[in-house]
């Protein structure tokens, strides 16, 4: 089978890649001239661990392939995946003329039957409306003699573990409205189904929806526990504790119950309030998930709070920041706690220094007056606090007597909690984490 991803980024190139593996022919559409031309020369315009090794085999082996050429993209594949991003609106509303566009595209150059799948997170409705697209797009053209089913065959991949996630979900979901659409995503994805991968087949709404209820139960997961971890420092309780008793109920699981600065990335944010903003559309209030925006964006200010309280005055003051990217073993700084940590620590007047291990080249195009560092130990260099800001595995086991060294005070501040504070006590450290 020949398939096609349109938009070639963190979804799209997993996606394409993970399906050359399954032994399908694919073609990467991008815009970017710049990313294609990278691909073709061989390498990978993200960091994600294991994606490079793919990429290159399956290229090797001629299952996969780049290219700008939309057009021959749409015309070479029986089914259309639609990777492009789905940003939000100032008021919390999801732009989709990324989406519109492809499907009008599509139109333009439809030359036989296709599957249409967005793959992109998209609003509830949205593939009723780029059916409708499509068709108005293939009568303008004059290719009525030509049609489309559109799915919605939403992604869960996590930056970071894209790859094992891709190979390993714990369910596919495919929503479409025609048994023919079905019948050829199944036999597509027929590796993981082989493997006893949970699929649900459901109408595209369902589909669309199962995305956004995800997302936002977890960032409610993760915004509950921040909430417990306020409270557990007014009461001198200790989150890791009560986060791990929660955690081996069965009914809660342990995993989204880090106490921490809140949630980021290019998905959480968006998909709660685009989630929040077409249910309110429909005219249900999700009260919940509102509630929950709110939270977490009073976490980012506590921790800026938490800084100031450990350092005293920031105008003026050093502080080194560890971790840029939103969550660790990915270059994405999109929407990234760090990131704005840092900006509203320089908007209290305070320098800063930084180290991350990929994601400095991204976060150079979005901070202004920040010194970059080439490892831990210049960045906590005459700082007067260190910031664990993401928490990168090579974060875990610094040499701390050296760290003490370099800072001008002893001042820790862990925003992700992967130090023990009566070790660092132990190790003569002023320090404070997040709820203990
Ligand atoms: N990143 C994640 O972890 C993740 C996980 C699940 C779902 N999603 C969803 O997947 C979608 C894509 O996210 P992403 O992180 O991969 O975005 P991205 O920005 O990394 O990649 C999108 C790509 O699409 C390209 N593009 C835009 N318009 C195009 C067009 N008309 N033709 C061809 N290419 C075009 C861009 O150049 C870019 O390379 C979003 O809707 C996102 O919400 C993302």
């Amino acid at each position: 089978m020949n398939i096609t991803v349109i938009g070639t980024g963190y979804v799209g190139l997993v996606t394409g890649a993970c399906f050359a593996e399954f032994g399908v022919h694919v073609t990467c559409v991008d815009k970017d001239e710049e990313k294609i031309a990278q691909l073709e020369a061989g390498s990978i315009p993200i960091y994600e661990p294991g994606l490079e090794e793919i990429v290159r085999r399956q290229k090797a082996a001629g299952r996969l392939s780049f290219t700008t050429d939309v057009r021959a993209g749409i015309q070479s594949s029986l089914v259309i995946f639609i990777a492009v991003p789905t940003p939000p609106q100032s008021d919390g509303s999801t732009d989709l003329s990324f989406v519109e566009q492809v499907g009008r595209t599509i139109g333009e150059h439809i030359n036989g039957y296709k599957v249409v799948v967005t793959k992109s997170t998209v609003p509830v409705g949205t593939a009723d409306r780029l059916r409708k697209i499509i068709g108005d797009s293939i009568t303008q053209s004059g290719r009525e003699q030509f049609h489309c089913s559109v799915a919605s065959n939403p992604e869960f991949l996590r930056e970071g573990s894209a790859v094992g996630d891709f190979m390993r979900p714990d369910r596919v979901v495919i929503g479409a409205d025609d048994d023919e659409a079905v019948a050829i995503l199944r036999d597509l994805y027929n590796p993981l189904y082989l493997i006893e991968v949970p699929f649900i087949v459901t109408n595209v709404a369902t589909a669309e929806l199962i995305k956004y209820a995800s997302n936002a139960f977890l960032a409610t997961k993760i915004t509950f526990i921040n909430e417990i971890a306020n409270l557990c420092e007014a009461v001198s309780a200790d989150v890791h504790l009560v986060a791990r008793a929660m955690g081996l109920d069965g009914r809660i699981s342990s995993k989204f119950l880090h106490a921490g600065p809140g949630y980021g990335g290019s998905c959480f944010p968006k998909d709660t309030a685009s989630l929040a903003h077409f249910s309110r559309q429909m005219g249900v209030e999700q009260r919940v998930v509102t509630a929950v925006c709110e939270a977490n964006e009073a976490q980012r200010d506590r921790m800026v709070d938490k800084i100031e309280g450990m350092v005293g005055d920031l105008d003026g003051a050093t502080i080194g920041v560890l971790g840029l990217s939103f969550k660790p073993n990915t270059d994405d700084v999109r929407d990234s706690p760090a990131i704005e940590i840092v900006t509203r620590l320089q908007d209290r007047g305070a320098r800063i220094r930084c180290f991350d291990p990929e994601a400095m080249d991204n976060a150079k195009a979005m901070l202004k007056d920040v010194e970059f560092c080439s490892d831990v130990y210049s960045a906590a260099e005459g700082c007067s606090a260190l910031v664990l800001a993401t928490e990168w595995n090579e974060f875990r086991m610094l040499d701390l007597p050296r760290i003490r060294e370099a800072l001008t005070e002893p001042v820790i501040v862990d925003l992700r909690n992967i130090y023990d504070p009566a070790e660092m006590r132990r190790e003569g450290f002023r320090y404070s984490g997040v709820g203990r």
